[in-house]
């Protein structure tokens, strides 16, 4: 039986691994080193066949130039850290989790709304500095008001069946014409409408060349100024700069933010404002979501190396 070496580099679900393990170490046998760098994979590992990954580690050429891995699979939705087309161009198959965590996501967009419109934060503060009879701040329902969800895939499609659930108008866009006929309960919108008419818009599109800064500064100027904006997807799917100015300029409410441009090293100017929430890219990533995300990489490997 031919074994096929995997190298686990990230931390990732340790019973998926354990099960895993235990069952088919014989043809499978897993080797666990969380953390450790790209040039120490390169040094001891470059002769394993598979890679198991997550988001946080780059895989360019410098990676894919220096092993023989015939497959890296990735325990993410997303595969913008590993530089797919030159991974096919040298023949490295990329595996990804697909659906594991679109309810985490999903449920994590809904949290930042809820923060927003109770205003958690600073109800939370006003009870740490013992001012518990303030209340002259603005707390709103969610029921009867209107969100635009922009990405109508798992995560959109999942939270516009929440916010329904909740009473609220719930707009829906996507460039994908089955996604439509799929959700036909739902009102599609065009995205200039769901701008201009939203009181909270989150966006849900995976990056890529095209959607690239795809909300861009005149689409952020159409936004209503008592307005929300959440972005759970990517931070570069943004004109991120000009949210940063309109939030200066209180030309919309608020903004609910897991993901950045430029992560973990984001921009600071951020963290200076009061009027956005700010996680650190954790809407997909919860106990239930990082066992799921492992056993699907796992099933997909049997189900290729079979
Ligand atoms: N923050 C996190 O931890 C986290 C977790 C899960 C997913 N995500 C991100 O959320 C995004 C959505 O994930 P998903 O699993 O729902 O993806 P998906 O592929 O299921 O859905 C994306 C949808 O967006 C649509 N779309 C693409 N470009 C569009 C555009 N310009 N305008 C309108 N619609 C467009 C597609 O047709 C598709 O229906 C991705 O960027 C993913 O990486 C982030």
């Amino acid at each position: 039986m031919t074994k096929v070496r995997i190298l686990i580099a990230d931390e990732i679900d340790t019973s998926a691994v354990k099960n895993f393990s235990e069952k088919y170490s014989d043809k499978f046998p897993v080797k666990i080193n969380f953390g450790i760098s790209n040039q120490e994979i390169i040094n001891t590992y470059n002769d394993f066949d598979v890679l198991i990954i997550r988001s946080i580690r780059k895989s360019d050429k410098s990676l894919l130039d220096n092993v023989s891995f015939k497959i890296i699979a990735t325990c993410s939705k997303g595969t913008d850290h590993i530089d797919v087309d030159y991974a096919k161009k040298k023949g490295i198959k990329i595996l990804n989790a697909e659906e594991a965590n679109s309810v985490s996501a999903a449920e994590h967009t809904l949290g930042l709304i809820l923060a927003i419109e109770k205003n958690l934060l600073l109800s939370d503060r006003l009870v740490r500095q013992n001012k518990f009879g303030f209340y002259d701040y603005e707390r709103n329902e969610l029921r009867g008001r209107s969100i635009g969800i922009i990405g109508f895939g798992k995560v959109g499609s999942y939270l516009g069946n929440i916010c329904r659930a909740l009473g609220m108008n719930v707009y829906a866009n996507d460039i994908d014409k089955n996604v439509r006929s799929k959700n036909q309960g739902f009102i599609f919108k065009s995205l200039n409408y769901i701008l201009k008419n939203s009181d909270i818009i989150s966006i849900h599109i995976p990056m890529n060349k095209k959607n690239d800064n795809f909300i861009s500064k005149e689409n952020f100027d159409l936004l209503k100024k008592d307005s929300v904006f959440i972005n759970t997807s990517r931070g570069s799917v943004i004109e991120e700069k000009y949210l940063l100015n309109l939030l200066k300029n209180r030309k919309i409410k608020f903004a609910g933010l897991d993901v950045f441009q430029n992560e973990p090293l984001i921009n600071r100017d951020f963290a200076k404002l009061d009027n956005v929430i700010l996680t650190n890219h954790i809407a997909g990533k919860t106990i239930q979501s990082r066992r799921k995300v492992a056993e699907n990489i796992f099933e997909q490997l049997l189900e290729i190396c079979k």
